[in-house]
């Protein structure tokens, strides 16, 4: 079971900045979660809201603002009595980074409420670019971007669904992401059933799992035989399957 650090080690530093994923690195994660949207400029930053309002000290949407302007803003601003500033970063800043460490990248494109022209191929490029193509994965909650992204990528590329909550429809992830050809099925665990692991299962479809926070669980998922966990406290399980294997 891999351990995905959500939006870095977000539950002890500031989301989706530099600090969070240094620190999520530092614990031995196994791989490192992010959001992906685009600046009015065209340029691929990492933050997870569509606004700049909750995470910073600024105001409005990152599709309405230049990135010299994002820059200027604090992302740590939520734990500004305990951090250091921290600039949003780029999308590029954070491959030149991961370039360099022992770890993978859950790539979410960030297009479920606003659409980014162009920002499949953009993100692809990058990763190209600083040579991460076997150290990633791309998920989206908007399905027509991982379509997009089927175009685009070696098919050896992982592509992951994500799903919002449980809509009480009976479904069936496995035969979906099968058809739409998605590697992985990326449920929040309230999502998740013995049903849908069982026809994940039966197409051949991995499974990675938000936002896994506490012990219980972690011990499902384990049992579940699922491929991933994504978690803000990422050196909690990294220690915990470590002990296991002891
Ligand atoms: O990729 C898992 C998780 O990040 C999806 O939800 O809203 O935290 O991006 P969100
Ligand atoms: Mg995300």
């Amino acid at each position: 079971m891999k351990v995905m650090a959500h939006r870095g080690y977000s539950g002890a530093y500031p989301e989706n900045t530099m600090l969070s994923f240094r620190k999520a690195a530092q614990v031995g994660t196994d791989g490192i979660e992010l959001d992906v949207h685009m600046t009015k400029d065209g340029v691929l930053v990492v933050h997870h809201d569509e606004r700049v309002d909750r995470t910073t000290d600024g105001t409005g949407r990152i599709c309405d603002m230049s990135y010299a302007k994002l820059r200027t803003l604090n992302a740590a601003n939520l734990w500004k009595d305990r951090y250091a500033p921290e600039k949003v970063p780029a999308f590029e800043e954070y491959c030149e980074w991961a370039a360099g460490q022992d770890l993978f990248t859950n790539i979410e494109i960030k297009t479920d409420n606003t659409y980014y022209p162009g920002i499949e191929q953009k993100t692809w490029d990058m990763v190209v670019k600083y040579g991460l193509e076997k150290k990633v994965l791309f998920s989206s909650f908007n399905h027509f971007s991982l379509t997009r992204m089927k175009g685009i990528l070696p098919p050896e590329v992982e592509l992951g669904a994500l799903v919002e909550h449980e809509s009480g429809v009976k479904v069936y992830p496995g035969a979906y992401c099968e058809a739409a050809g998605f590697h992985c099925y990326h449920p929040p665990i309230a999502a998740l059933n013995n049903e849908n692991v069982a026809d994940c299962k039966a197409h051949g479809v991995k499974i990675n799992v938000w936002t896994v926070n506490d012990m219980a669980g972690l011990e499902k998922l384990y049992a579940w035989d699922v491929e991933g966990i994504i978690t803000n406290f990422p050196s909690v399980p990294m220690a915990w399957l470590a002990a296991k294997k002891a």
